[in-house]
């Protein structure tokens, strides 16, 4: 007797952009005959849509409710920006939720600093006192995944790193216009996601003009232009609103959407009472500074 089974695969996404068909023919003894196989994509297989996250610092409320937030934006990819620890009292589960979701993933400066790659000789004594309580809580198997995390994501469409792209191991801010024009001559890719001030912004660079800051909460890149954006914190926004922070960026219609979502604070700062880190690290949590 003959069958007849048709195949179909497709990306991993829950919005698939592209799939392929097969129809085959077989037998009862095992016999296949491959009979058609199409590509049915329909728009280029490299239009993707990206989510960005960054500066979790151990906060695993927020980084759960971003999570599910993402779930609803239809995503093709995740890609983390750094600091996946430092502050919060849940780095091990962070880095665990981290690792389940994307490989695409670049190192923050308290990532580096908790595990040994760099002196934490900048950091305020807040800083400090987390990150030594940081250290004795990490797992061996967590602390050889924040030394083994890259510097930047050199992709496709866009530059990923957490501070500026001029130097990424220095760790220097980019919070306004002039830290901006100084360093858009310093990579190539149009586009460039940055993190590390926990404060979302834009700067545009169009040609023959100043670099102007920007803070919307949707954006339309415009095709002849350079930008550098920064989709703030999911767990120690710094702008003034405590919700966490994160941005969508869409290749097929260049378009760009920052997000924010509650979570629930009062959790996360009793852990972090609790671990016996700093109170200011729970109370600035409150009011997003
Ligand atoms: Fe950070």
């Amino acid at each position: 007797m003959m069958y007849v089974l048709m195949i179909r695969l497709s990306n991993r996404m829950e919005k698939s952009r592209w799939q392929q068909i097969g129809i085959c023919l077989f037998n009862t003894e095992n016999l296949y005959i491959l009979l058609y196989l199409r590509n049915t994509t329909k728009t280029s297989l490299y239009h993707m849509k990206t989510a960005f996250i960054s500066d979790v610092h151990g906060n695993l409320e927020a980084f759960t409710s971003v999570c599910e937030s993402i779930k609803q934006e239809h995503v093709d990819r995740i890609v983390f920006l750094g600091d996946i620890v430092g502050y919060g009292a849940n780095p091990n589960e962070c880095i665990e939720l981290l690792q389940s979701l994307t490989n695409y993933a670049a190192a923050g400066n308290h990532d580096w600093a908790a595990a040994g790659r760099q002196s934490a000789h900048a950091f305020n004594a807040f800083a400090a006192e987390a990150l030594e309580w940081t250290r004795a809580t990490l797992t061996r198997e967590n602390m050889l995944f924040l030394r083994s995390l890259p510097l930047s994501l050199d992709m496709r469409e866009f530059l990923g790193v957490h501070a500026s792209p001029s130097m990424p191991d220095r760790w220097r801010y980019v919070f306004n216009a002039l830290d901006a024009e100084a360093v858009f001559g310093t990579f190539s890719h149009r586009l460039c996601f940055i993190a590390h001030t926990h404060c979302p912004v834009i700067f545009e660079k169009l040609v023959d003009a100043p670099v102007v800051p920007e803070f919307p909460a949707m954006a339309a890149f415009h095709p002849c232009g350079r930008y550098i954006i920064n989709c703030g914190s999911v767990g120690q926004p710094r702008d003034g609103d405590p919700r966490a922070s994160y941005g969508v960026y869409d290749t097929s219609d260049n378009r760009y959407h920052l997000v924010r979502v509650e979570y629930d604070l009062l959790s996360v700062q009793k852990k972090i009472r609790r671990a016996g880190l700093p109170d200011y690290l729970a109370y600035r949590l409150s009011v997003g500074r």
